[in-house]
């Protein structure tokens, strides 16, 4: 059993991750900016990633860190993260921590990568280069009640009778559950052969995200919602516009706000779809299909109070 710290103990998949570490008898540190407002799983530690004098004590005697940190919604998205992971790598390397764990996004390295995409591929990088071993999982969409990418998904389908979407909706991805993400993060704690390594992980089921929207109105209320595809660039001006067209529609039918919609949109022309399966040899494990993570997500909407 290790002491933990989770940074991002807050969010979407830090929480959760949270209360699985400590079921699993791991002493978690649940690292927040505003540990007084914390509620959850662990014992709460301030730490601010883009204060470095924080992260000392919020670090000390810990053996094994998540990074689940972004800051997706900020127009200095890119800037703010790096410095974040490397004040992060910095810090735990300077604690003696033995396994840094990053959950990032998968795409392959390239120019198709978006912004957003580049930029969690370059803090893989950072987080590591001050020397502590980094275990590195890259995640398309991760299907749960709460997840921002799949709370805009739920709302589209929820409020549009017709989708029209740009040439995006052909783009394939391999959206994973929450249970499952959490899973491998849980999996790879400690484990000699995940030290170092990067793993590509993934649901059962591959789906462009236009099947993607339509199988999850299928289920939310048995609904066809039929997409119109409009075939416009996503790349250069044109692109731009429409993305940012798209983005201001997006902010205003869900809870997204514009920023984060717009660097979330910027990224779904870019293929994101697992290509090796070496995650299979380390953390065992046969991941669910998307209509069973959809009535997941949804079933623990309802059981928190919300009507669907
Ligand atoms: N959600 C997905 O579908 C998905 C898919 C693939 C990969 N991922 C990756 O998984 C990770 C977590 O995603 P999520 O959806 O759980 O995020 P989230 O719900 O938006 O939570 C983000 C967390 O970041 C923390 N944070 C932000 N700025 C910080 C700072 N300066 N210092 C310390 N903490 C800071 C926040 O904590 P406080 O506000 O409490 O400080 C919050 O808990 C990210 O790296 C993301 O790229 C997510």
């Amino acid at each position: 059993m290790a002491l933990v710290l989770v940074t991002g103990a807050t969010g979407f998949i830090g929480r959760r991750l949270s209360a699985e570490l400590v079921a699993a008898g791991h002493e978690v540190r649940a690292m927040t900016r505003r540990p007084a407002a914390y509620d959850g799983p662990g014992t709460a530690v301030a730490g601010d990633v883009l204060d470095a004098g924080t992260l000392g004590e919020a670090l000390a005697g810990v053996e094994v860190a998540y990074y689940l940190v972004h800051s997706l919604s900020s127009s200095r998205f890119e800037a703010e993260d790096a410095a974040g992971a490397n004040a992060f790598g910095e810090a735990a390397a300077e604690a003696g921590v033995r396994q840094i764990v990053y959950l990032g996004g998968l795409g392959a390295d390239g120019d198709s990568l978006s912004p957003h995409l580049r930029s969690r591929r370059e803090v893989e990088t950072l987080l590591g280069a001050a020397g502590v071993p980094v275990t590195t999982l890259r995640a398309a969409i991760v299907v749960g009640h709460g997840g921002i990418s799949w709370e805009m998904t739920r709302q589209l389908v929820d409020v549009s009778p017709v989708m029209v979407a740009p040439t995006w909706a052909a783009t394939l991805t391999q959206p994973i559950a929450l249970a499952d993400a959490v899973a491998y993060l849980v999996g790879v704690l400690d484990h000699p052969d995940a030290l170092g390594r990067t793993f590509e992980v993934g649901g059962a089921d591959v789906l462009s995200y236009g099947q993607m929207l339509q199988r999850a109105a299928a289920v939310q209320s048995g609904r066809d919602v039929p997409i119109v595809s409009v075939p416009v660039p996503q790349r250069g001006l044109v692109g731009g516009a429409v993305t940012l067209a798209s983005s201001v529609g997006l902010a205003a039918l869900t809870d997204v706000d514009l920023a984060t919609g717009r660097h979330l949109l910027g990224s779904m022309s870019t293929e994101v779809v697992v290509t090796d399966d070496a995650i299979r040899a380390v953390v065992d494990l046969e991941p669910m299909g998307y209509e069973d993570m959809v009535r997941l997500a949804l079933g623990d909407r309802l059981r928190a109070g919300e009507t669907l």
